[in-house]
């Protein structure tokens, strides 16, 4: 029996983590402000890389006394330049739950050789925070990208720490609240919940992370894209937009477009509402069918930007195979892209929910997932 396509269809069908879908106003014409061959240096364009930090410092409710840069080279950019600048005056905690957070343990005692305790949890759970020693400096990423897996909240981290916090909240930011208290170093890239372009990362400072920066100096050398400080001082350029090298102004544009549209959509709380009401669509469509599961195990660490399932059936035996006969349908379909488990991952599928991503197209894709799923297992009885 031929199974039913579903009547409508996702608007937009673009599900990818990263880069994620643009917003939902978007259009090339609204980048036509853009500062292009023009120095960066010049005065409209330092004007545009200063809105784009007071921006971010406004949605993001940033205490006026964190410093905010725009650094090259995205995310990984600024989280290897915090643990290039900063690791190594104490010993480091190494915390990871998926594959980015164990990325930055390599290089922290592979690359660095760091002395460091090491603490990793599997696909779908999360270290126990609460047992990390905050005199440490401690390295973390606050939502597994590829786990679907995040911090629910701040708690676990004292404000009287001796360590510094280091996080990578690339896909918690925009979508999450970020106890800024807790955290002395944070990062994250345009790409992600924005829906912004590549190339560029941010990186907030605490006053006791730029105290770091001027009062250690680490063993090895730092290239110039690395580098915050000069003669033992912070260089303030960055933190005001005079960027290290040469940035994208079409990405700064583009960036400056998203800020307002989050604005429109009530800023951080607006933003945060979206993400959660796409996930929770997810999540109820989970409840309702038994074939399908968050991989989070613990309903207070799922995420609510990076979705990640697995699928539950018995009858399915290489699950891998079976996810990517899935995908690959609903790609073919035109009703979803990109919304494979990530290459580390466990098999599945991820979808994402930041705020750039309409309730309306989550909740026309699930009746899409119900199709694909059976369509597939129809086809492994007719394969059998
Ligand atoms: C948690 C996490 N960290 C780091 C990265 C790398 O980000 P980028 O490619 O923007 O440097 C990603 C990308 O998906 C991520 O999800």
């Amino acid at each position: 029996m031929a199974i039913e396509h579903p009547a409508t269809r996702p608007m937009n069908p673009r599900f990818s983590s990263g880069p994620c879908a643009k917003i939902p106003t978007f259009s090339l014409d609204l980048l036509a402000d853009a500062p292009l061959g023009r120095s960066h240096r010049a005065g409209v364009g330092k004007a545009k890389l200063k809105a784009a930090i007071e921006g971010t410092r406004e949605i993001l409710n940033i205490p006026a006394d964190y410093r905010i840069g725009i650094v090259p080279a995205s995310d990984t950019g600024a989280v290897e330049m915090a643990i290039w600048s900063m690791l190594g005056a104490r010993p480091a905690t190494m915390v990871a739950w998926e594959s980015f957070g164990a990325g930055w343990v390599t290089d922290v005692v592979k690359q660095l050789k760091i002395e460091a305790t090491v603490k990793t949890a599997d696909y779908g759970q999360i270290v126990d925070m609460a047992a990390v020693d905050y005199d440490t400096d401690v390295v973390f990423t606050w939502n597994g990208t590829t786990s679907g897996v995040r911090m629910p909240n701040g708690d676990a981290i004292p404000t009287d720490r001796a360590g510094l916090t280091i996080c990578d909240a690339t896909s918690a930011a925009f979508a999450q609240d970020l106890p800024w208290d807790k955290l002395d170093v944070t990062t994250f890239s345009w790409q992600k919940v924005l829906g912004g372009e590549a190339a560029h990362g941010i990186i907030v400072l605490s006053p006791r992370a730029v105290e770091r920066l001027e009062s250690y100096t680490p063993a090895w050398p730092l290239p110039k894209i690395f580098r915050l400080t000069k003669g033992g001082k912070l260089i303030e350029g960055i933190f005001v937009g005079e960027t290290i090298n040469t940035p994208s102004m079409l990405a700064v544009e583009d960036y400056l477009v998203a800020l307002d549209w989050a604005r429109s959509v009530g800023g951080l709380n607006g933003l945060m509402a979206r993400a959660d009401a796409n996930a929770q669509a997810i999540w109820d469509f989970c409840a309702a069918n038994d074939w399908i599961a968050n991989l989070a195990q613990d309903d207070a660490t799922r995420s609510n930007t990076s979705v990640c399932l697995k699928f539950t059936d018995a009858r399915i035996t290489d699950g891998a195979t079976f996810a990517k006969a899935v995908a690959k349908r609903l790609e073919a379909e035109g009703v979803a892209l990109d919304i494979g488990a990530y290459r580390d991952a466990p098999a599945g599928l991820r979808i994402w929910c930041g705020g750039t991503v309409e309730t309306s197209d989550i909740e026309a894709l699930l009746p899409w997932l119900d199709w694909a799923f059976h369509a597939e297992i129809a086809a492994l009885s007719q394969a059998a």
